[in-house]
């Protein structure tokens, strides 16, 4: 049985627009998306250059196989139109909106890239980083059941939305668990990625894999990382583990003996197993295989 699965985004990597000696390391860098980013890492004066830097980049885009996503100003800000209206007719697989608050801001964009005649493949992704934003998560998150608004992936964006309500972060995440969850939660529901939030910290390398691990345990997609040195950990701890898979291919066995053909439940190993840990096994080791045939691991 064959299911559809999503392209891996384990370590997203941030890269800011302007840093030539970042962009010159991408190819060395075995993150799965890189994201250029035009807002918060890009001063006023240098934005202009920043978007003329992109269009560069994209004109003689390499390495096919690797995500690239740009993300844009907001469109309420002096830059964002300019920026959307660049983007659409770049070689880039999304645009990233940040700060937005409801569906109609997604739609809006979305009608630019129609209008625009970007193609399909060029999808929008949003960042979850304002109060409103996650007040409106779930209609926002429905909009990935319409192939016809893009949307692909949400992003967890906690520096701002710690700025906006308040909310202390800490080192182990207490009191943003619930709304962490409910992001989670939203974005499948819509049938979207969600990304978990960059952590600041990236010379703790150490705190950066448990989050990363909790995030794991959450059922987020993936991180955001904004340093080479997190995108190991991250990828450890989004891809299956040894022992998972192991686990994944004795459901397989067990389900195609012939004596089991005709059972919906049976027993492994002292423990029931039903057929939808069948089709969540069979997701797990097409995932596996997608993620060793874009990054040629062993795993
Ligand atoms: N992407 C690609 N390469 C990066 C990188 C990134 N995001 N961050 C650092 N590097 C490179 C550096 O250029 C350096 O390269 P070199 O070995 O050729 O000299 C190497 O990795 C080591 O970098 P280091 O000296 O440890 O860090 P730094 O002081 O150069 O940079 C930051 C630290 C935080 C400024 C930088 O990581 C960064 O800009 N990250 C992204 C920030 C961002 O986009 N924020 C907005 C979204 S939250
Ligand atoms: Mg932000």
């Amino acid at each position: 049985m064959s299911h559809s699965v999503s392209r891996p985004r384990r370590s997203v990597l941030f890269v800011p627009a302007t840093n030539d000696k970042a962009i010159a390391k991408l190819p060395q860098l075995a993150c799965d998306t890189v994201i250029f980013d035009l807002e918060d890492a890009v001063l006023p004066e240098q934005k202009a250059a920043a978007r003329d830097r992109l269009a560069k980049f994209f004109a003689e885009r390499p390495q096919r196989a690797r995500e690239y996503v740009v993300r844009i100003n907001s469109l309420k800000s002096p830059w964002g139109a300019d920026d959307l209206a660049a983007a659409s007719g770049w070689a880039t697989d999304g645009v990233v909106l940040p700060k937005i608050e409801t569906p109609r801001d997604l739609l809006e964009a979305n009608d630019v890239l129609d209008e625009a005649d970007a193609p399909d493949t060029l999808k929008l992704w949003a960042m979850i980083e304002t109060p409103r934003a996650l007040v409106n998560l779930a209609a926002i998150a429905e909009l990935g059941r319409d192939p016809a608004a893009r949307l692909s992936c949400l992003i967890a964006g906690l520096n701002d939305l710690a700025k906006d309500t308040g909310v202390m972060i800490t080192p182990d995440r207490r009191y943003l668990q619930p709304w962490l969850l409910q992001m989670v939660l939203c974005a499948r529901a819509g049938g979207v990625d969600m990304l978990d939030s960059v952590s600041n910290d990236f010379r703790d390398l150490d705190s950066f894999a448990a989050e990363c691990g909790e995030a794991a345990a959450m059922g987020f997609s993936g991180k955001t990382v904004i340093h080479p040195a997190q995108i190991g950990p991250a990828n450890a701890a989004f891809s299956p583990s040894a022992e998972a898979l192991a686990e994944a291919r004795a459901v397989v066995g067990a389900f195609a003996l012939p004596e089991n053909a005709s059972r919906g439940v049976i027993s492994l190993g002292g423990r029931m197993v039903e057929r939808l840990h069948l089709v969540q096994a069979e997701k797990m080791l097409a995932r596996a295989a997608m993620i060793a045939e874009m990054t040629g691991d062993e795993k």
